[in-house]
C-alpha cells in the first residue's frame, strides 16, 4: 500500500477499564483520557453507554465525558449498544451544547456468532443488526460518525472456531448501515498471524480494506504479530490500549488489548508512521508513563512489555 500512515484507536478508557472489578473514580478516568489526548492520541474511546447492570464500571460515562478536556484535533467516541444508550448520549450532548460535541462518534457492536451476541447483547446477531440500523441512522443524522465492531472474528468462547464468511457478512452489514470503519475483534485473543490474514482476506471481499480496523486481545501473546499481519493485508487502523489494559466481561479468560506502547515500539524502524493528533504522532515515552500511572491506580504493574523494558532502563 502507498499509504503507510497507521491510525491508532486508543480504547484504554473503555475496553481497558470496563472489566475492572474495583470502583475507578471518575477523576481517574477523566485524567486518563486527558493524559492520552495530551500524548498525541488522535482517537480515544472514552467509555460506554451500556446498561450499568451489565457493565457497572461504565456507569459513570456521562460524567466522564462531561468533565474531560476536549482537545482540538482529537476525536472522542463512546460505545453504544442500543437506542437507549444513544438517547442517554443525546441527553448529555443536549446538556453540554458544545461545538464540536463532546463526543464525535459512537461505536456500535455485534458479533460473528449468535452465542457471543447472546452473551454480550442478549439477542441474536441478526436481531442486533436490525436494532442497530436505526441507532446508526439517528447518530449519522445528528452529525456523529459511526464505527462498527465485529466481535469474535477469529474464535468464539462459546461456540469455537468462527466461519470467516460470517465475519464478512456481519462486517458488510455494519458498513452498509453507514459505519465509516469496521473493527474486527479477536475478542478471545486466540488469533495467530496466519488466521488473522485469512480472516481479513475473506472480509475484504465484502468491505474495502480502507474501512477495516484490527482489534487484537493479547491472551496468547500474538497480538503484536497480528497487528503486523493486519497491516500486511492493507489495514491501516489498529485498536490498542495503554498499559495493555482490557478485556470483555463476556469473554471469559481473555486478557487485555494489545498495548499501545508495544504497537508504537514495534512500528519503530518500519516503513509505517503512526498518526497522532494535529498531524503529529503519539509519544511513546508519554504512553509508557501513562501505562504505569493507570496500572498503579489499579494496583498492579503495567503489562506492556515495551512499557516494562523502557521503565527498567
Ligand atoms: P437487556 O437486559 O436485554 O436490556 O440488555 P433491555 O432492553 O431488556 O432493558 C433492561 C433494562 O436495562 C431496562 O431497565 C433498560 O432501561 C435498561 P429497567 O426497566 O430494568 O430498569 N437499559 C439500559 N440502561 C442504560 N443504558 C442502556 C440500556 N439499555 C437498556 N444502553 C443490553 C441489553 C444491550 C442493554 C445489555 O446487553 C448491555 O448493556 N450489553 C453491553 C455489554 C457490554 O458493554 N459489553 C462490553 C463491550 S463490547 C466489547 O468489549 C467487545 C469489543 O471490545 C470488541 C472485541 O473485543 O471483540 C468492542
Ligand atoms: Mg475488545
Amino acid at each position: 500500500a502507498s499509504n503507510n500512515l497507521v491510525n491508532i484507536v486508543e480504547v484504554g478508557p473503555r475496553d481497558g477499564l470496563q472489566n475492572e472489578k474495583g470502583v475507578i473514580p471518575v477523576d481517574v478516568k477523566v485524567e486518563l483520557i486527558n493524559r492520552l489526548a495530551r500524548a498525541g492520541a488522535q482517537n480515544i474511546e472514552t467509555g460506554s453507554f451500556v446498561s450499568p447492570k451489565w457493565v457497572p464500571q461504565m456507569g459513570g460515562t456521562s460524567e466522564v465525558i462531561t468533565r474531560m478536556e476536549r482537545l482540538p484535533g482529537v476525536r472522542y467516541a463512546v460505545l453504544v449498544p442500543n437506542q437507549k444508550g444513544l438517547d442517554n448520549l443525546f441527553t448529555v450532548l443536549d446538556e453540554t451544547k458544545l461545538t464540536p460535541p463532546i463526543s464525535d462518534e459512537i461505536s456500535i457492536f455485534t458479533a460473528a456468532t449468535d452465542a457471543f451476541t447472546r452473551a454480550n447483547l442478549n439477542t441474536t446477531t441478526a436481531e442486533s443488526l436490525l436494532r442497530l440500523e436505526p441507532v446508526a441512522r439517528a447518530a449519522l443524522d445528528r452529525g456523529l460518525r459511526v464505527r462498527g465492531y465485529v466481535s469474535v472474528a477469529i474464535a468464539c468462547p462459546y461456540s469455537g472456531p468462527v466461519d470467516f464468511k460470517r465475519v464478512r457478512e456481519v462486517a458488510k452489514a455494519l458498513a452498509d448501515m453507514g459505519c465509516y470503519e469496521v473493527s474486527l475483534g479477536d475478542t478471545v485473543g486466540q488469533g495467530t498471524p496466519n488466521k488473522v490474514a485469512e480472516m481479513i482476506e475473506e472480509v475484504k471481499k465484502g468491505v474495502p480494506v480502507e474501512k477495516l480496523a484490527g482489534h487484537f486481545h493479547d491472551t496468547y501473546g500474538t497480538a503484536v504479530a497480528n497487528v503486523f499481519a493486519a497491516l500486511a493485508q492493507g489495514v491501516r487502523t489498529i485498536d490498542s490500549s495503554v498499559g495493555g489494559l482490557g478485556g470483555c466481561p463476556y469473554s471469559p479468560g481473555a486478557t487485555g488489548n494489545v498495548a499501545t506502547e508495544d504497537v508504537l515500539y514495534a512500528l519503530r524502524d518500519s516503513h509505517y508512521q503512526v498518526a497522532g493528533s494535529n498531524n503529529g504522532t503519539i509519544n511513546l515515552d508519554d504512553m509508557v508513563n501513562i501505562g504505569w500511572w493507570i496500572s498503579e491506580k489499579l494496583g498492579r504493574d503495567s503489562v506492556s512489555r515495551a512499557g516494562r523494558a523502557i521503565r527498567a532502563r
